[in-house]
């Protein structure tokens, strides 16, 4: 049998949610108030799950140690603090929505993590609302 395991971590990011070709008017009836023109802040949870076989002699899946760098190398260090669409190379088309930062998320951490385990991305942008990647 698998074991699963999870490593949270936070980052607060500013993001706007928008299409250019439509007012701000339609913006708004369709994005909420994540299409506020001047950006606003999240407090985002991301929880990393990796699958795999436990490792007999070492009693791991994987090493904590080593996914908690890579989380904070490759998503902490680029997204905290950060404007997602106008400091990071991801969103300058593609709209920073929950779905979509979990896919990015999940694209960059996918290569650096061995094929033989399953991967799972779930990022909350507030308490009530999260997404899973893959679903
Ligand atoms: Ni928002």
């Amino acid at each position: 049998m698998k074991t699963a395991i999870y490593r949270k971590s936070n980052f607060c990011s500013a993001h706007r949610l928008y299409r250019k070709e439509f007012s701000d008017e339609q913006n708004l009836a369709i994005f909420g108030k994540c299409s506020s023109p001047n950006y606003h802040g999240h407090n985002y949870t991301l929880i990393v799950k990796v699958v795999g076989e436990t490792d007999p002699e070492t009693g791991f899946v994987i090493d904590m140690k080593i996914l908690a760098q890579l989380i904070k190398e490759h998503v902490e260090d680029k997204f905290d603090h950060k404007n997602l669409n106008l400091d990071t190379e991801y969103f300058k088309t593609l709209n920073p929505t929950a779905e979509n930062i979990a896919k990015i998320i999940y694209e960059i951490l996918r290569p650096k993590i061995d094929a033989r385990f399953e991967l799972g991305i779930r990022l909350y942008e507030t308490e009530k609302n999260f997404v899973d990647y893959p679903a």
